[in-house]
């Protein structure tokens, strides 16, 4: 498979990386992350040239990374500054190494040649960033399906009344509503409106379950696969910014041709300081994308046994437009991309 190159992948949560090393395969290549003294990020192939032994089981020397297995040593850019046997440094003793970037308590990963990494590319994620006003959890699972598969989910939410019945199925909301695929620049916007329909389930506890609400679910996707949903209801007729408003990243990274890296996270502006709130959510997002979104997604990609999505004549029923958009952009922009 081809992965577009020129884009930022998320990486992983800034909390993952601390003092140790972070295996982590990204379009098909072995990675190692870690943190430098000054708090970068170092990203390097992990893949020793010598005899190919993966560096994440070498060691930290300062910003450098040993190989565990004959000792050459790595700086934080990939170039092979020691040689336990030689004065000399062979010039092919270097691993890859990619640009990166800290934001939004996320770390990025620019696929493509260091010197083009532009930090203005990296999607808007500053609604999900923790501060004072804004508490979020958030989590990861494997998806054991090539990462367009998670797409085609995400960008087409009427999947909820069917595979949610166990977390957020709001009895037939989506039914009582209307979807919008558009495009604005490089982003895609997969938008569901809702009004006049009972209380969502995001607003329990703080809106009574009979009130009448207009309810909607606006997910923007940005290349690769990095979205974000804003899950809105208000008391119907009433403005937006007077609802209560859930702001959520859905963002995928290729792991390898079957498998993708879903990373999530869901903020809210009351109970704060919740511990049993944390701990409520973490259960609940766990069960719908853990046991519910990845067993479908997984057994859906198993039934194509190998054939190709397109060549498969996918049925088209309209909302499932924004995954096809989405498929369709990645597909343009891997044409036209600078090599
Ligand atoms: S495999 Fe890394 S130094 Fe030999
Ligand atoms: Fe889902």
């Amino acid at each position: 498979m081809t992965y577009l190159k020129n884009v930022w992948y998320m990486a992983g949560w800034s909390d993952e990386l601390g003092e140790q090393l972070l295996p982590r395969r990204m379009f098909d290549q072995p990675i190692v992350l870690y943190r430098k003294a000054d708090g970068t990020v170092a990203a390097l192939a992990d893949r020793c040239p010598h005899r190919f032994a993966p560096l994440s089981l070498g060691t930290r020397m300062g910003d450098s990374l040993q190989c565990g297995y004959h000792g050459l040593t790595f700086d934080g850019t990939g170039q092979c500054v020691h040689n336990p046997f030689s004065d000399k440094i062979p010039t092919a003793a270097k691993v890859q190494g990619w640009a990166t970037a800290e934001r939004y308590d996320i770390i990025w990963l620019w696929g493509g040649n260091p010197e083009n990494a532009d930090q203005a590319l990296i999607p808007d994620f500053s609604m999900i960033a923790i501060s004072s006003t804004v508490k979020a959890v958030h989590g990861y699972t494997l998806i054991e399906a090539p990462y367009e598969f998670a797409t085609d989910n995400l960008m087409d939410l009427s999947h909820i009344e069917f595979v949610h019945k166990g977390s957020f199925a709001g009895a037939g909301v989506i039914f009582a509503g209307t979807h919008q695929v558009t495009e604005e620049g490089n982003s895609l916007r997969s938008n569901w409106w809702m009004p006049g329909v009972k209380a969502p389930s995001h607003t329990a506890g703080v809106y009574p379950p009979d009130l009448i609400c207009d309810h909607w679910l606006d997910m923007r996707w940005d290349a690769p696969a990095s979205m974000h949903l804003e899950i809105g209801a208000t008391p119907a007729g009433s403005p937006r910014d007077e609802g209560l408003i859930v702001q959520q990243c859905h963002i995928v990274t290729p792991a390898s041709d079957t498998t993708a890296h879903y990373f999530w996270a869901s903020t809210r502006t009351h109970d704060l300081d919740s511990a049993e709130l944390d701990g409520f959510l973490r259960l609940l997002f766990g069960q719908a994308f853990d046991e519910e979104d990845k067993p479908m997604i997984k057994a859906a990609f198993e039934n194509l046994e190998g054939q190709d999505f397109w060549e498969a004549k996918p049925l088209s029923l309209g909302i499932d437009a924004g995954g096809t958009r989405a498929r369709r952009k990645l597909q343009a922009m891997l044409k036209t991309e600078p090599s």
